[in-house]
Protein backbone atom coordinates (compact mmCIF):
# COMPACT_ATOMS: atom_id res chain seq x y z
CA UNK A 1 0.00 0.00 0.00
CA UNK A 2 1.27 3.50 -0.80
CA UNK A 3 1.05 5.20 2.81
CA UNK A 4 0.86 9.19 3.04
CA UNK A 5 2.45 10.99 5.68
CA UNK A 6 1.51 15.23 5.22
CA UNK A 7 2.26 17.82 7.81
CA UNK A 8 -0.28 18.64 10.17
CA UNK A 9 -1.47 22.39 9.06
CA UNK A 10 -3.92 23.24 12.48
CA UNK A 11 -2.82 25.93 14.23
CA UNK A 12 -0.17 24.90 16.88
CA UNK A 13 -0.15 21.38 16.14
CA UNK A 14 3.45 20.39 16.31
CA UNK A 15 3.04 16.08 16.14
CA UNK A 16 3.43 14.11 13.21
CA UNK A 17 1.14 10.98 12.26
CA UNK A 18 4.37 8.69 11.84
CA UNK A 19 7.61 9.00 13.29
CA UNK A 20 10.88 7.40 11.12
CA UNK A 21 10.18 4.70 12.83
CA UNK A 22 6.85 3.70 11.92
CA UNK A 23 7.91 4.46 8.49
CA UNK A 24 10.11 1.93 8.19
CA UNK A 25 8.18 -0.64 9.96
CA UNK A 26 5.89 -0.14 7.02
CA UNK A 27 8.78 0.11 4.43
CA UNK A 28 9.83 -3.30 5.74
CA UNK A 29 6.75 -4.74 5.78
CA UNK A 30 6.39 -4.31 1.96
CA UNK A 31 4.74 -0.76 1.68
CA UNK A 32 5.77 2.23 -0.07
CA UNK A 33 5.88 5.75 1.91
CA UNK A 34 5.42 9.21 0.66
CA UNK A 35 5.97 11.78 3.47
CA UNK A 36 5.65 15.69 3.11
CA UNK A 37 9.33 17.38 3.26
CA UNK A 38 8.73 19.40 6.85
CA UNK A 39 5.98 16.57 8.01
CA UNK A 40 8.15 16.05 11.03
CA UNK A 41 9.74 19.30 11.76
CA UNK A 42 7.70 19.88 14.80
CA UNK A 43 8.61 17.34 16.72
CA UNK A 44 12.05 17.09 15.88
CA UNK A 45 12.58 14.72 13.13
CA UNK A 46 15.17 15.86 10.52
CA UNK A 47 14.38 15.01 6.40
CA UNK A 48 17.05 12.39 6.46
CA UNK A 49 15.29 10.11 9.03
CA UNK A 50 12.62 10.02 6.92
CA UNK A 51 14.42 9.13 3.52
CA UNK A 52 16.68 6.04 5.35
CA UNK A 53 13.76 4.81 6.78
CA UNK A 54 12.81 4.37 2.91
CA UNK A 55 10.42 7.12 2.47
CA UNK A 56 10.28 9.49 -0.49
CA UNK A 57 10.00 12.89 0.13
CA UNK A 58 7.25 15.34 -2.03
CA UNK A 59 7.25 18.63 -1.81
CA UNK A 60 3.77 19.67 -1.08
CA UNK A 61 0.86 18.25 0.70
CA UNK A 62 -0.71 18.45 -2.41
CA UNK A 63 1.20 15.49 -4.05
CA UNK A 64 1.20 13.48 -0.81
CA UNK A 65 -2.54 13.41 -0.46
CA UNK A 66 -2.91 12.34 -4.31
CA UNK A 67 -0.50 9.92 -4.38
CA UNK A 68 -1.07 8.18 -0.56
CA UNK A 69 -3.92 5.48 -0.77
CA UNK A 70 -3.76 5.76 3.26
CA UNK A 71 -2.99 8.79 4.61
CA UNK A 72 -1.78 8.69 7.93
CA UNK A 73 -2.53 12.27 10.45
CA UNK A 74 -2.95 13.29 13.94
CA UNK A 75 -5.62 15.88 13.77
CA UNK A 76 -8.89 15.80 11.63
CA UNK A 77 -8.76 17.12 8.09
CA UNK A 78 -9.09 20.68 8.21
CA UNK A 79 -10.68 23.17 5.11
CA UNK A 80 -7.50 23.82 3.08
CA UNK A 81 -7.44 19.99 2.82
CA UNK A 82 -10.87 19.09 2.08
CA UNK A 83 -10.15 19.02 -1.97
CA UNK A 84 -7.31 16.98 -0.98
CA UNK A 85 -9.45 14.12 -0.04
CA UNK A 86 -10.58 11.60 -2.71
CA UNK A 87 -12.96 8.74 -3.14
CA UNK A 88 -11.85 5.38 -1.86
CA UNK A 89 -9.18 6.96 0.08
CA UNK A 90 -8.08 5.66 3.60
CA UNK A 91 -7.87 8.05 6.48
CA UNK A 92 -6.46 7.50 9.13
CA UNK A 93 -6.14 10.09 12.40
CA UNK A 94 -8.27 12.04 15.24
CA UNK A 95 -11.91 12.91 13.71
CA UNK A 96 -13.99 13.91 15.91
CA UNK A 97 -16.71 14.02 13.81
CA UNK A 98 -19.74 14.52 16.19
CA UNK A 99 -19.57 18.31 16.58
CA UNK A 100 -18.31 18.60 13.25
CA UNK A 101 -20.85 18.84 10.75
CA UNK A 102 -18.63 20.28 8.12
CA UNK A 103 -16.05 17.91 7.92
CA UNK A 104 -18.46 14.89 8.18
CA UNK A 105 -20.74 15.77 5.04
CA UNK A 106 -16.80 16.21 3.18
CA UNK A 107 -16.11 12.68 4.30
CA UNK A 108 -19.48 11.65 2.95
CA UNK A 109 -19.50 13.58 -0.38
CA UNK A 110 -15.79 12.70 -1.28
CA UNK A 111 -16.92 9.10 -0.12
CA UNK A 112 -13.32 8.43 2.31
CA UNK A 113 -12.65 5.18 4.27
CA UNK A 114 -12.64 7.66 7.82
CA UNK A 115 -11.11 5.24 10.44
CA UNK A 116 -10.90 7.53 13.68
CA UNK A 117 -7.97 7.10 16.22
CA UNK A 118 -10.70 7.68 19.33
CA UNK A 119 -13.27 5.43 18.70
CA UNK A 120 -11.03 1.77 18.08
CA UNK A 121 -11.91 -0.27 20.61
CA UNK A 122 -10.09 -2.69 22.68
CA UNK A 123 -10.77 -5.86 23.86
CA UNK A 124 -11.45 -4.07 27.82
CA UNK A 125 -13.52 -2.05 25.41
CA UNK A 126 -11.07 0.91 26.29
CA UNK A 127 -10.16 2.98 23.88
CA UNK A 128 -6.24 2.21 23.34
CA UNK A 129 -5.33 5.66 20.92
CA UNK A 130 -6.94 7.79 23.57
CA UNK A 131 -4.57 6.47 26.57
CA UNK A 132 -1.57 7.81 25.48
CA UNK A 133 -2.76 11.35 25.34
CA UNK A 134 -4.28 11.03 28.41
CA UNK A 135 -1.00 9.39 30.07
CA UNK A 136 0.76 12.66 28.57
CA UNK A 137 -1.99 14.93 30.39
CA UNK A 138 -2.02 13.56 33.42
CA UNK A 139 2.03 13.49 33.81
CA UNK A 140 2.17 17.57 32.27
CA UNK A 141 -1.02 18.33 34.85
CA UNK A 142 1.75 18.23 37.68
CA UNK A 143 4.98 19.75 35.54
CA UNK A 144 2.68 22.24 35.08
CA UNK A 145 0.63 22.87 38.27
CA UNK A 146 4.44 22.96 40.07
CA UNK A 147 5.52 25.75 37.38
CA UNK A 148 2.24 27.97 38.40
CA UNK A 149 2.56 27.48 42.07
CA UNK A 150 5.82 29.48 41.48
CA UNK A 151 5.14 33.30 42.66
CA UNK A 152 6.75 34.71 39.70
CA UNK A 153 3.86 32.52 37.62
CA UNK A 154 1.37 33.85 39.59
CA UNK A 155 0.62 30.88 42.59
CA UNK A 156 0.96 30.78 45.92
CA UNK A 157 4.80 30.42 45.96
CA UNK A 158 4.48 26.79 47.15
CA UNK A 159 7.02 23.86 46.01
CA UNK A 160 5.74 20.81 45.65
CA UNK A 161 7.85 18.53 47.67
CA UNK A 162 8.41 20.88 50.98
CA UNK A 163 11.72 20.48 52.07
CA UNK A 164 13.38 19.44 55.37
CA UNK A 165 11.24 20.58 58.32
CA UNK A 166 8.80 22.04 55.74
CA UNK A 167 5.49 19.98 54.70
CA UNK A 168 4.84 19.24 50.93
CA UNK A 169 1.74 20.77 49.32
CA UNK A 170 -1.45 18.89 48.93
CA UNK A 171 -2.09 18.12 45.71
CA UNK A 172 -5.95 16.58 45.19
CA UNK A 173 -6.64 14.32 42.20
CA UNK A 174 -10.56 14.05 40.99
CA UNK A 175 -10.51 11.11 38.76
CA UNK A 176 -8.56 8.37 39.50
CA UNK A 177 -8.44 6.90 35.80
CA UNK A 178 -5.77 7.17 33.45
CA UNK A 179 -4.48 10.89 33.85
CA UNK A 180 -5.25 11.06 37.57
CA UNK A 181 -2.82 8.04 38.14
CA UNK A 182 -0.49 9.51 35.90
CA UNK A 183 -0.74 12.97 37.81
CA UNK A 184 -0.57 10.86 40.77
CA UNK A 185 2.53 9.27 39.78
CA UNK A 186 4.46 12.67 39.26
CA UNK A 187 3.26 14.20 42.23
CA UNK A 188 4.11 11.44 44.59
CA UNK A 189 7.45 11.20 42.78
CA UNK A 190 7.86 14.98 43.54
CA UNK A 191 6.96 14.52 47.28
CA UNK A 192 3.72 16.13 47.67
CA UNK A 193 0.63 14.74 49.41
CA UNK A 194 -1.85 13.51 47.51
CA UNK A 195 -4.85 12.72 47.57
CA UNK A 196 -7.25 10.75 44.75
CA UNK A 197 -10.85 11.42 45.12
CA UNK A 198 -13.17 8.44 42.61
CA UNK A 199 -16.66 7.65 42.65
CA UNK A 200 -15.69 4.36 41.93
CA UNK A 201 -15.12 1.84 44.91
CA UNK A 202 -13.21 -0.84 42.55
CA UNK A 203 -10.29 1.84 41.23
CA UNK A 204 -9.68 3.07 44.63
CA UNK A 205 -8.78 -0.25 45.86
CA UNK A 206 -6.56 -0.52 42.76
CA UNK A 207 -5.18 2.80 43.43
CA UNK A 208 -4.24 1.44 47.28
CA UNK A 209 -2.96 -1.23 46.13
CA UNK A 210 -0.12 0.57 43.15
CA UNK A 211 0.61 3.52 45.44
CA UNK A 212 -0.10 1.81 49.06
CA UNK A 213 0.34 4.44 51.99
CA UNK A 214 1.40 7.00 49.61
CA UNK A 215 -1.57 8.55 48.76
CA UNK A 216 -4.74 8.92 50.11
CA UNK A 217 -8.24 7.43 48.51
CA UNK A 218 -11.55 9.19 49.16
CA UNK A 219 -15.30 8.21 48.13
CA UNK A 220 -16.73 10.90 45.75
CA UNK A 221 -19.38 13.68 46.76
CA UNK A 222 -19.57 16.64 47.57
CA UNK A 223 -18.52 16.84 51.13
CA UNK A 224 -15.48 15.09 50.35
CA UNK A 225 -14.48 16.81 47.82
CA UNK A 226 -14.97 20.55 49.25
CA UNK A 227 -13.17 19.72 52.37
CA UNK A 228 -10.38 18.34 50.37
CA UNK A 229 -10.35 21.13 48.17
CA UNK A 230 -10.43 23.70 50.97
CA UNK A 231 -6.76 22.42 51.98
CA UNK A 232 -5.47 22.16 48.65
CA UNK A 233 -2.30 23.98 46.51
CA UNK A 234 -2.63 22.45 43.49
CA UNK A 235 -6.25 19.95 42.41
CA UNK A 236 -6.76 18.06 39.09
CA UNK A 237 -9.65 17.44 37.38
CA UNK A 238 -9.51 14.28 35.61
CA UNK A 239 -13.07 12.42 35.46
CA UNK A 240 -14.58 10.98 32.57
CA UNK A 241 -18.03 9.86 32.20
CA UNK A 242 -17.83 8.30 28.78
CA UNK A 243 -19.89 10.13 25.90
CA UNK A 244 -21.34 12.35 28.83
CA UNK A 245 -20.15 16.29 29.78
CA UNK A 246 -17.63 15.79 32.68
CA UNK A 247 -19.90 16.19 36.00
CA UNK A 248 -19.40 19.96 37.78
CA UNK A 249 -17.92 18.61 40.56
CA UNK A 250 -16.31 21.92 42.29
CA UNK A 251 -18.72 24.88 42.42
CA UNK A 252 -18.06 28.22 42.26
CA UNK A 253 -19.27 28.34 46.09
CA UNK A 254 -16.72 25.82 46.94
CA UNK A 255 -13.73 28.01 45.18
CA UNK A 256 -14.28 30.79 48.16
CA UNK A 257 -12.45 28.08 49.93
CA UNK A 258 -9.66 26.96 48.16
CA UNK A 259 -6.01 28.84 49.59
CA UNK A 260 -5.66 32.55 47.64
CA UNK A 261 -3.20 31.64 44.75
CA UNK A 262 -3.66 27.84 44.50
CA UNK A 263 -3.84 26.20 41.58
CA UNK A 264 -5.98 24.30 39.23
CA UNK A 265 -5.63 22.28 36.11
CA UNK A 266 -8.50 20.93 34.54
CA UNK A 267 -7.26 18.60 32.19
CA UNK A 268 -10.99 17.24 31.55
CA UNK A 269 -11.56 20.41 30.35
CA UNK A 270 -12.01 18.80 26.59
CA UNK A 271 -15.27 17.51 28.17
CA UNK A 272 -16.71 20.86 29.68
CA UNK A 273 -14.41 20.27 32.57
CA UNK A 274 -15.22 19.25 36.03
CA UNK A 275 -14.96 22.87 37.78
CA UNK A 276 -18.15 25.45 37.76
CA UNK A 277 -15.16 28.03 37.01
CA UNK A 278 -13.30 26.28 33.86
CA UNK A 279 -13.56 27.43 30.34
CA UNK A 280 -11.59 26.30 27.81
CA UNK A 281 -7.67 28.44 27.12
CA UNK A 282 -4.67 27.56 24.63
CA UNK A 283 -1.46 27.42 24.96
CA UNK A 284 -0.83 31.44 24.09
CA UNK A 285 -3.41 32.25 26.52
CA UNK A 286 -3.45 29.09 29.40
CA UNK A 287 -4.56 30.65 32.47
CA UNK A 288 -7.45 32.57 34.34
CA UNK A 289 -7.98 33.38 37.77
CA UNK A 290 -11.63 33.09 39.49
CA UNK A 291 -11.94 33.16 43.38
CA UNK A 292 -8.10 33.87 43.63
CA UNK A 293 -7.06 30.96 41.98
CA UNK A 294 -5.27 30.16 39.28
CA UNK A 295 -7.29 28.06 36.26
CA UNK A 296 -5.09 26.08 34.03
CA UNK A 297 -7.20 24.91 31.12
CA UNK A 298 -5.49 24.01 27.63
CA UNK A 299 -8.18 21.76 25.98
CA UNK A 300 -5.13 20.03 24.24
CA UNK A 301 -2.06 19.67 26.98
CA UNK A 302 -0.31 17.07 24.82
CA UNK A 303 0.54 19.99 22.18
CA UNK A 304 2.99 21.46 23.92
CA UNK A 305 4.99 17.91 24.14
CA UNK A 306 4.91 17.37 20.31
CA UNK A 307 7.99 15.14 20.21
CA UNK A 308 6.89 12.67 23.46
CA UNK A 309 3.27 12.76 22.27
CA UNK A 310 4.30 11.84 18.73
CA UNK A 311 6.24 8.81 20.10
CA UNK A 312 3.33 7.84 22.48
CA UNK A 313 0.31 8.41 20.30
CA UNK A 314 2.52 6.16 16.83
CA UNK A 315 3.15 3.82 19.21
CA UNK A 316 -0.04 3.16 19.96
CA UNK A 317 -1.39 3.91 16.55
CA UNK A 318 1.65 2.13 14.15
CA UNK A 319 -0.24 -1.51 14.80
CA UNK A 320 -3.42 -1.07 13.26
CA UNK A 321 -2.11 1.32 10.48
CA UNK A 322 0.45 -1.99 9.52
CA UNK A 323 -3.05 -4.00 9.77
CA UNK A 324 -4.87 -1.99 7.87
CA UNK A 325 -1.37 -1.58 4.79
CA UNK A 326 -0.90 -4.99 5.46
CA UNK A 327 -4.12 -7.10 5.16
CA UNK A 328 -6.13 -3.92 2.99
CA UNK A 329 -9.25 -2.12 4.46
CA UNK A 330 -12.04 -4.81 4.38
CA UNK A 331 -9.65 -7.81 5.58
CA UNK A 332 -8.33 -5.65 8.07
CA UNK A 333 -11.58 -4.52 9.87
CA UNK A 334 -13.42 -7.82 8.95
CA UNK A 335 -10.84 -9.68 11.46
CA UNK A 336 -10.85 -6.79 14.24
CA UNK A 337 -14.01 -5.87 15.71
CA UNK A 338 -12.10 -3.14 17.62
CA UNK A 339 -10.39 -1.31 14.54
CA UNK A 340 -14.36 -1.97 12.60
CA UNK A 341 -15.24 0.21 15.63
CA UNK A 342 -13.10 3.19 14.47
CA UNK A 343 -14.93 3.12 10.99
CA UNK A 344 -17.05 6.39 10.73
CA UNK A 345 -17.71 6.44 7.37
CA UNK A 346 -17.22 4.16 4.48
CA UNK A 347 -18.49 4.83 0.83
CA UNK A 348 -20.46 7.98 1.23
CA UNK A 349 -22.19 6.58 4.78
CA UNK A 350 -21.81 7.05 8.22
CA UNK A 351 -21.25 3.95 10.00
CA UNK A 352 -20.60 5.22 13.20
CA UNK A 353 -24.16 5.59 15.16
CA UNK A 354 -23.40 8.09 17.93
CA UNK A 355 -21.86 10.78 15.13
CA UNK A 356 -24.99 9.87 13.03
CA UNK A 357 -26.66 10.38 16.35
CA UNK A 358 -25.45 13.99 17.24
CA UNK A 359 -25.95 15.16 13.69
CA UNK A 360 -29.70 13.79 13.04
CA UNK A 361 -28.37 11.97 9.68
CA UNK A 362 -28.66 8.35 8.86
CA UNK A 363 -26.82 5.69 10.09
CA UNK A 364 -25.74 2.73 8.31
CA UNK A 365 -24.08 -0.02 10.34
CA UNK A 366 -21.01 -1.17 8.26
CA UNK A 367 -22.17 -4.79 8.43
CA UNK A 368 -24.71 -4.14 6.33
CA UNK A 369 -22.48 -2.35 3.63
CA UNK A 370 -19.69 -5.51 3.84
CA UNK A 371 -22.11 -8.55 3.07
CA UNK A 372 -21.50 -9.79 6.02
CA UNK A 373 -17.89 -10.28 5.44
CA UNK A 374 -17.00 -9.02 8.83
CA UNK A 375 -16.96 -11.90 11.50
CA UNK A 376 -18.63 -10.88 14.46
CA UNK A 377 -16.57 -12.67 17.06
CA UNK A 378 -13.52 -11.68 15.81
CA UNK A 379 -11.72 -9.88 18.79
CA UNK A 380 -9.37 -6.28 18.67
CA UNK A 381 -6.05 -8.33 18.79
CA UNK A 382 -4.36 -5.94 16.92
CA UNK A 383 -2.78 -4.30 20.00
CA UNK A 384 -1.28 -7.24 21.73
CA UNK A 385 -0.34 -8.67 17.85
CA UNK A 386 2.17 -5.79 18.13
CA UNK A 387 3.82 -6.13 21.04
N1 LIG B 1 -6.88 18.59 28.25
C1 LIG B 1 -6.25 17.67 27.58
O1 LIG B 1 -5.32 17.97 26.82
C2 LIG B 1 -6.62 16.24 27.72
C3 LIG B 1 -5.76 15.23 27.26
C4 LIG B 1 -6.13 13.90 27.48
C5 LIG B 1 -7.32 13.60 28.14
N2 LIG B 1 -8.14 14.62 28.55
C6 LIG B 1 -9.39 14.38 29.28
O2 LIG B 1 -9.15 14.01 30.62
C7 LIG B 1 -10.33 13.39 31.12
C8 LIG B 1 -9.96 12.11 31.88
O3 LIG B 1 -9.49 11.15 30.95
P1 LIG B 1 -9.04 9.68 31.40
O4 LIG B 1 -8.42 9.05 30.20
O5 LIG B 1 -8.27 9.74 32.67
O6 LIG B 1 -10.45 8.99 31.70
P2 LIG B 1 -10.66 7.65 32.54
O7 LIG B 1 -11.97 7.09 32.09
O8 LIG B 1 -9.45 6.78 32.49
O9 LIG B 1 -10.82 8.16 34.06
C9 LIG B 1 -11.90 8.93 34.49
C10 LIG B 1 -12.12 8.65 35.95
O10 LIG B 1 -13.14 9.57 36.41
C11 LIG B 1 -13.87 8.88 37.40
N3 LIG B 1 -15.14 9.55 37.66
C12 LIG B 1 -16.25 9.58 36.90
N4 LIG B 1 -17.22 10.30 37.53
C13 LIG B 1 -16.69 10.70 38.70
C14 LIG B 1 -17.17 11.45 39.81
N5 LIG B 1 -18.44 11.92 39.84
N6 LIG B 1 -16.37 11.67 40.87
C15 LIG B 1 -15.09 11.22 40.86
N7 LIG B 1 -14.56 10.49 39.85
C16 LIG B 1 -15.36 10.24 38.79
C17 LIG B 1 -14.03 7.48 36.80
O11 LIG B 1 -14.41 6.52 37.77
C18 LIG B 1 -12.64 7.24 36.22
O12 LIG B 1 -11.79 6.59 37.16
C19 LIG B 1 -11.22 13.17 29.90
O13 LIG B 1 -12.18 14.18 29.84
C20 LIG B 1 -10.26 13.28 28.75
O14 LIG B 1 -10.91 13.64 27.54
C21 LIG B 1 -7.81 15.92 28.34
Amino acid sequence: MLVGLPKEIKDNEYRVGLTPAGVRALTDAGHEGVVEHNAGEGSGFEIELYTRAGATLLDSADEVWAQGEMIVKVKEPIAPEYPRMREGQLLFTYLHLAPDAELTRQLLERKVTGVAYETITDRKGTLPLLTPMSEVAGRMAIQVGAQYLEKMSGGRGVLLGGVPGVPAARVVIIGGGVVGTNAAKMAVGLGARVTIIDNNLDRLRELDDIFLSRITTLASSAYAIHGAISEADLIVGAVLVPGAAAPLLVTREMLKDVPNGAVIVDVAVDQGGCIETTHPTTHSEPTFYVEGVLHYCVANMPGAVPRTSTFALTSATLPYALKLANKGFLEAVSSDVGLKAGVNTYAGKLTYEAVAQAQHLEYTPLDNMLGGTTAATAASSTASEAR
